[in-house]
């Protein structure tokens, strides 16, 4: 057995519960991980409260996971036994979530979904990347972004937009980075990188003279954000759909080699882990945790560390 937060029905924080499941195993093409580290995302509780798919119950909620191997299935070649790893698991197949998440002291996920843990990250630092960083290198290579151009971020502070400032700063070398939070996080917005922080509480999309090539909507704005962008610019919504016309949305596919791809600029510590200044929360305090997480007021990852 392993003990581990799940959900018998769909509905607030109040559905989720502690207690024990059947320790999950590693199946062909599968790794079992030992969780040191998992991290929030607003996927885990919109899963949760709305009947998106019919997993069955319990459903371990949790996508983003850091920590060692504790088995291989048939036919990994990849890991063994021992590595230290991270990855985004959750894995959606025809509309249904995969049912044991990370918030557990075993999670499984297909080997291509794993990459090696940087080794100049620890576990929580580590937990804290996959799912936000995939969504946001999507963004990017769904506009084929190119070196030179300029990127409005709508939602700096966020989970995605604290590193999608980072990717579009050292990854994609872009000309002019501004991005957007409330007033207390304006300087920590900028800290990442951002040429320019926009204080939505006091200043509206119609009052920026700029246009970009790309703005990435990280908060679902799209059918106000879409006036700062260029004529010929392109616009990623990753919170509203459908969005507004201009814009596309996009689905996360997580897949270990967007983890590889970066690595470098991750070990440099060019990209850096953004956690939340509440975490880590214990494992006995994930309520917590997602209740801080769905007050929508994030700064970075929420991160729960150590499973035990
Ligand atoms: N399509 C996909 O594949 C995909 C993948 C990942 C995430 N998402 C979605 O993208 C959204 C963001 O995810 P996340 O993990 O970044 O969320 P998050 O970490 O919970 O975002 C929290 C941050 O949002 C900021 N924020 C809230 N309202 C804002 C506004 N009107 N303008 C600017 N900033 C605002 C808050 O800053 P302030 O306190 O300064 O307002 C806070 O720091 C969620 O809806 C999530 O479900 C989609």
């Amino acid at each position: 057995m392993a003990k581990a937060w799940f959900y018998k029905e769909y509905g607030s924080v109040d559905v989720l519960q502690f207690g024990e499941i059947p320790s999950p195993s590693a199946g062909p093409g599968q790794v079992l991980i030992e969780v040191r580290a998992a991290a929030l995302n607003p996927v885990d509780f919109k899963l949760r409260r709305s009947r998106s798919g019919d997993t069955p119950f319990p459903v371990v909620p949790g996508a983003d996971v850091a920590g060692v191997v504790a088995e291989v299935g048939q036919g990994v070649s990849k890991f063994k036994k021992g590595d230290e790893v991270y990855a985004d698991v959750l894995k959606i197949t025809e509309g249904v979530p995969r049912q044991v998440g990370t918030l557990a002291e075993y999670t499984v996920a297909e080997e291509h979904l794993l990459a090696l843990k940087p080794s100049n990250l620890s576990f929580e630092e580590a937990a804290s990347l996959p799912l936000a960083l995939q969504t946001a290198l999507l963004a990017f290579d769904t506009v084929n972004f190119q070196k030179g151009q300029s990127v409005f971020i709508v939602g700096g502070a966020g989970g995605v937009g604290t590193l999608a400032i980072q990717l579009a700063k050292h990854v994609f070398e872009a000309s002019r980075i501004v991005s957007t939070s409330s007033t207390g996080k304006v300087e920590f917005v900028r800290s990442l990188g951002a040429d320019l922080v926009v204080d939505y509480t006091k200043q509206s999309y119609e009052q920026i003279d700029e246009k970009f090539d790309f703005v990435f909507d990280t908060i679902g704005e799209s059918f106000k954000s879409h006036v700062v962008a260029k004529d010929e610019g392109k616009i990623v919504d990753i919170a509203t759909f459908p969005p507004h016309q201009k814009a596309v949305n996009v689905f996360v596919k997580p897949k270990g080699s967007d983890l590889e791809r970066v690595g470098k600029y991750i070990e440099s510590g060019k990209l850096k882990p953004v956690i939340d200044p509440k975490s880590p929360y214990a494992f006995s305090d994930v309520v917590e945790a997602f209740k801080h997480l769905e007050s929508g007021r994030a700064r970075g990852k929420i991160v729960i560390s150590p499973i035990d």
